[in-house]
């Protein structure tokens, strides 16, 4: 398809309902994983206006920062540290309404005030990295965006599988 994002929908739940099947179109011809998350973090930012989307990927057993959009950020994360190294050592998404409230949050800017992490699985279930999606205003994330970015999630451990076999 062409690389072009029309956005439509007023609720954040109507605008991720016309975003994911753009993002499956998106990714269904490329088989490179780091070319594939690119493009989810570019489609998320330009659909949503998030202040940071981004993968941090598992790399020799910490986190290591993958494809993004946004300000620059921390490269490294260990496991159980941060809301992205929790999310991952609890295999669990973690929705922060206040960063400043979560122990042991890593500030990569004192922009970010709220965010979402969900964990990324590889077909056997296990976990690969995580989606890291962060925003400049207070408790802006909710159960609709646990929802639609889990959907995301399990079209990302296709597209690692595709990638796998590629
Ligand atoms: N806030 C994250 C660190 C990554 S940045 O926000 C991009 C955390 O505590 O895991």
């Amino acid at each position: 398809m062409a690389e072009t994002l029309l956005v439509t929908g007023t609720t954040r739940s109507e605008i991720y309902q016309s975003l994911l099947p753009q993002i499956e179109a998106l990714t269904e011809t490329e088989t490179d994983w780091v070319a594939n998350l690119a493009n989810v973090a570019g489609a998320l930012r330009q659909g949503l206006g998030f202040f940071w989307v981004g993968f941090y990927l598992v790399r020799n057993g910490e986190l290591v920062l993958g494809p993004y959009q946004g300000p620059v950020a921390c490269t490294r994360i260990r496991k159980g540290k941060g809301v992205c190294g929790t999310a991952w050592a609890e295999n669990r998404t973690l929705v922060v309404p206040d960063v400043e409230a979560f122990p042991g949050h890593i500030a990569c800017s004192s922009e970010s005030k709220s965010e979402i992490v969900v964990p990324l699985h590889n077909a056997q279930g296990e976990v690969i990295g995580v989606l890291d999606v962060d925003s400049h205003l207070a408790a802006d994330f909710d159960e609709t965006d646990a929802h639609y970015l889990g959907r995301l999630a399990q079209l990302i451990t296709q597209l690692h599988a595709r990638a796998a076999q590629a």
